[in-house]
């Protein structure tokens, strides 16, 4: 486990952008595990500018995106379809149809879990972006009694419910979905590679817990120790209890 400390956000997207410019240069047909929420978005920004110098393209390029919150649509401003489209696709030369971000809507959802699984299965040579909860949650796999397998709907926890709400659902816990689907924790660490960053002072427990604890499902970003080939950027908020020498 690689552990890169930076020492502000935008040198923590830098890094992660750099780490990402480098594998698409190394296989321009890569597919990127894509996360959303507010910590990506500075590491997206350096993406595009990439792609604008002429430095990256993701023509060739396949995403598939950690997860997506039930009952709201695509078009939904706060789904993280919209987010992707916003704040990535739109602004680079991606494919549509390479991009895979789980249905929220759709009526059945063991179906739907059923087909990102078979979208999952199908990508090799996959990096997989991370962010993480503050109570130590990648993608949406809550803290549990046990590691969630394949593609599954969550029932959030409230600290996540409170998180969000208050980041996109202008505090309204109201009107955020309870229920979201997410690729499972084998899926993630089915990846040839996780690349998972953190910023900010709220994520410092997480970190601690994911990396100086043992590997537990309360808190689920633990596990991602036993990854032969992972990389984590924190910023200096969210390193400030681990021991100065990682
Ligand atoms: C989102 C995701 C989540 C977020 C986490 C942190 O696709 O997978 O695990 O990475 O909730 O969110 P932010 O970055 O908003 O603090």
């Amino acid at each position: 486990m690689k552990i890169i400390r930076t020492s502000n956000y935008d040198e923590m997207s830098k890094m992660a952008a750099q780490i990402l410019e480098e594998d698409i240069i190394n296989n321009p047909q890569i597919t990127l595990g894509l996360a959303t929420g507010s910590t990506p978005t500075g590491l997206y920004s350096e993406l595009i500018k990439k792609y604008n110098e002429g430095k990256i393209s993701f023509e060739k390029i396949k995403t598939v995106n950690l997860d997506e919150y039930v009952g709201i649509s695509p078009d939904n401003k706060q789904s993280y379809n919209y987010f992707m489209k916003e704040n990535l696709f739109n602004k680079i030369d991606i494919k549509e149809e390479n991009t895979y971000i789980p249905n929220g809507l759709v009526e059945n959802l063991e179906q739907e879990c059923q087909r990102y699984n078979e979208i999952i299965n199908d990508m090799p040579n996959r990096v997989q972006l991370l962010g993480i909860g503050s109570n130590g949650h990648i993608g949406f796999n809550e803290p549990a009694d046990s590691f969630q397998e394949g593609t599954n709907v969550v029932d959030l926890k409230q600290s996540t419910i409170k998180d969000n709400s208050k980041k996109y659902f202008d505090g309204d816990e109201n009107s955020i979905p309870k229920k979201a689907i997410s690729m499972g924790i084998d899926q993630i660490m089915s990846a040839d590679k996780i690349v998972l960053i953190a910023s900010g002072k709220n994520k410092s427990k997480a970190i601690y817990d994911a990396i100086c604890e043992d590997v537990s499902p309360n808190c689920p970003a633990s596990i991602i120790k036993q990854h032969p080939n992972v990389t984590i950027i924190v910023d200096e908020e969210a390193a400030q209890l681990l021991p100065k020498d990682i």
